[in-house]
């Protein structure tokens, strides 16, 4: 129908192929050459629903209308929304957008978000700047897992030198300064909320084998809008430490594709790893 990663419909949606028209609430308004008797009433484009949450908006594919009972994102995001707050996430801005093509399942990327032991071996200079087993997590629920890591001494945020080049975001307490929350809010959103910026990650599975994966830095507007605004240090240090990872999950890809593999346990430290993977078992009906 429309392969335009962005943009707007102005007030009809055509199908490129047989030139089948819906308006804009989805029904099929115009169908060329189909018999009398045809009922373009029976073929309306799907409903999806959407909400927002403090500038993020989520998508949903179910079904619509769904049952009266059925959980909202408000249920889904539990005591999230109170929890970041203070971030004011919806008054932030866009600085930077990256998109990577990573040959890995989107689980392997959620596996690896959550759970910093292998960081002294793969992330270098993420491991000047927080102490792996620095994690303080919150207890996992079936849909979001995660938990803050403080810094270093010395340490102001993540960047490529831990200095922080931009004014902490109004409205942290002292305690929010001095820490990042990480937490990935399933299926497909990583949250990462720092003392002055906000990085996102939102997975796209494009096979079993294969994640698009959009990483975005947002700033306060104040920050980009100063002549000699900073961003760089910031996504210079994520993007190395995203290669990093998709490096890893790319192999950890490659190793579980073999005819030999078997999963092997888990350490003590990854308990988040191991709720994931109840959740996923839980909705694949095991
Ligand atoms: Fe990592």
């Amino acid at each position: 129908m429309c392969d335009a990663a962005e943009g707007h419909f102005v007030d009809r949606i055509q199908c490129p192929y047989h030139a089948w028209t819906y308006d804009l609430h989805g029904r099929l308004v115009a169908a060329p050459h189909m018999p009398p008797g045809f009922c373009k009433e029976e073929y309306p484009l799907h409903r999806a629903g959407c909400d927002v949450w403090d500038g993020n908006i989520f998508v949903f594919l179910r079904a619509l209308p769904g049952p009266p009972d059925q959980p909202g994102l408000r249920d889904q995001l539990g005591d999230l929304p109170e929890r970041f707050a203070a971030w004011r996430m919806g008054e932030l801005r866009l600085g930077r957008r990256i998109v990577y093509d990573v040959k890995a399942n989107w689980k392997l990327i959620v596996q690896n978000y959550n759970e910093c032991l292998h960081c002294p071996n793969l992330h270098p200079a993420l491991h000047k700047l927080h102490h792996y087993l620095g994690a303080d997590n919150a207890a996992p629920t079936a849909c979001y897992c995660g938990g803050a890591m403080g810094f270093r001494d010395g340490v102001e945020t993540m960047s490529v030198d831990g200095r922080r080049r931009r004014d902490v975001l109004p409205g942290l307490d002292a305690a929010q300064r001095e820490r990042v929350e990480y937490y990935a809010i399933y299926p497909n959103f990583l949250l990462s909320l720092h003392p002055d910026y906000v990085m996102t990650h939102t997975l796209w599975p494009r096979a079993h084998d294969r994640s698009e994966i959009v990483c975005e830095w947002h700033f306060h507007p104040d920050e980009l809008a100063k002549p000699d605004a900073h961003i760089d240090d910031a996504v210079e240090f994520w993007d190395r430490t995203n290669r990093e990872d998709w490096w890893i999950s790319e192999q950890s890809q490659a190793g579980i594709s073999s005819r030999v593999y078997q999963p092997g346990p888990y350490s003590e430290r990854e308990a988040l790893l191991w709720s994931f993977d109840h959740i996923v078992r839980r909705s694949a009906g095991e």
